[in-house]
């Protein structure tokens, strides 16, 4: 275990099988409907769950494009963010299944999903690695979720502080020492 890090949360074999549920999950429920949705993942921390779960999608056609948002910084930020990559293809019409790595306050989720419906998207559900309900402040769920965690502040597999431990191939928290410094 990384010196940083105080507990695993969820082992990287938990990651792979519960992945697997997923994929099978949105596999079944997409063929039901005879969709197959665009994956859309949030940069960068969903990179790993999105190349993951990919690979456990067995519907035709399916594609993927990636999308980096940011918050304003500062305490005015409440609902705002910031585009630093836009999506490469259009979406009129199109079934969005957003990939994201975890549901914290709802805020980033509630406005990129309106922002993906303005684009002409006909349906957009969410896929969340990991889900941290006791933080929430926007009334917004997830479809479909790996995890729900405790609140805490947690690293690895794609997730970051400061850009930092993303290389981790499980979930564990943060020890407190480091980010309150
Ligand atoms: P929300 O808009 O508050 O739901 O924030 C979601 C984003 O905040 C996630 O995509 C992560 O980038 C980041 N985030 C929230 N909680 C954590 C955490 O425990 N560790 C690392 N990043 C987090």
């Amino acid at each position: 275990m990384h010196k940083d890090v105080e507990e695993i949360l969820v082992s990287h074999d938990e990651i792979l099988k519960r992945t697997r549920e997923l994929g099978q999950q949105i596999s079944e429920d997409y063929s039901k409907e005879n969709k197959t949705p665009l994956l859309v993942a949030l940069l960068k921390g969903s990179i790993p769950f999105l190349s993951e779960l990919m690979q456990n999608i067995d519907l035709d056609g399916l594609e993927f494009d990636v999308m980096d948002v940011s918050s304003y910084d500062g305490a005015e930020s409440i609902g705002d963010i910031r585009i630093n990559k836009d999506l490469s293809v259009s979406l009129q019409g199109v079934s969005v299944l957003l990939v994201e790595d975890i549901v914290d306050t709802g805020r980033t989720l509630s406005v990129v999903k309106k922002m993906l419906l303005n684009k002409g998207a006909s349906d957009v559900k969410v896929v969340a690695l990991l889900d941290k309900p006791d933080r929430r402040v926007v009334d917004i769920d997830a479809e479909y979720v790996g995890f729900t965690i405790k609140n805490e502040f947690v690293v690895g597999y794609g997730l970051d502080y400061n850009q930092k431990y993303r290389n981790l191939p499980y979930v564990g928290v943060l020890k407190k020492e480091i980010y309150e410094k």
